[in-house]
């Protein structure tokens, strides 16, 4: 299996002092930025959009930018977020009308694609499309919020895809999404994710005197990943 990519959600971040805080958290060790992106449509909140993303970029933020799009209509915005140097894009199918249209749209931007599955939405998308897929992201909440609890049959539905994305031969990255914190990780990467979204299970490690308030977080997180993987 793939190394271990921890995304931290700035969801969970304080948004008074965005870019600070993606340096202190990539600084920490993460290896990648989940951006949250939600309309007040498709999820019943609202967060951020390409503009934002962008400022993150001219902030100096290297990492690579994991955009998880909940928004309906997906495409109009697909490009914009490609220009604001997004790396992934991901949404959910039932937000696009051309599922294979919208996968293709997104790489020919010059971006990595992704679909997000919601508690009660099959695995059954993934028939006809995987060869156009970089990321399967799983969602282990219902989307629209942060610090919900983590859906158990999140777990069962993560070995179906492993064993589907092992079987394609492809080169895909597993993701899950929603109340990942350090008690169940060891549980969820043994289920077979190589990516992990933590928003309030890493931000609401703030301290206001210590800038490395991240660093045990995330060295906590690293040690019950390395048990599942020893
Ligand atoms: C939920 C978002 C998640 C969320 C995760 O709709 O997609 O990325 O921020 O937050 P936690 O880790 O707090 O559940
Ligand atoms: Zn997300």
């Amino acid at each position: 299996m793939r190394d271990n990519w921890l995304a931290p959600s700035i969801l969970s971040a304080d948004f008074a002092q965005l870019g600070l805080e993606v340096r202190n958290v990539l600084n920490a060790g993460a290896d990648i930025v989940h951006f949250d992106v939600m309309d007040n449509h498709y999820v019943p909140n609202l967060t951020f959009g390409p503009t934002v993303c962008e400022a993150l970029r001219r902030y100096g933020v290297e990492a690579p930018i994991d955009v998880h799009l909940m928004v309906s209509p997906v495409d109009r915005i697909i490009p914009d977020f490609a220009s604001a140097g997004a790396t992934y894009i991901s949404f959910h199918p039932e937000a696009s009308e051309h599922v294979d249209r919208t996968l293709q749209l997104i790489r020919s931007e010059g971006c990595k694609a992704g679909l997000a599955f919601n508690p009660a939405t099959p695995l059954d998308y993934l028939d006809h499309i995987l060869e156009r897929v970089d990321m399967v992201l799983i969602m282990s909440v219902n989307p629209g919020f942060s610090n919900q609890s983590f859906i158990p049959s999140a777990l069962q539905k993560l070995r179906e895809a492993r064993r589907r994305i092992d079987a394609s031969g492809f080169d895909i990255r597993l993701e899950i999404d929603g109340g990942v914190k350090v008690e169940n990780i060891r549980k969820v990467r043994e289920a077979g994710a190589d990516t992990f979204v933590a928003g309030s299970a890493i931000f609401s490690a703030v301290s206001e005197t210590d800038p490395n308030c991240y660093d045990s977080v995330i060295r906590e997180i690293r040690s019950q990943l390395a048990a599942a993987d020893s």
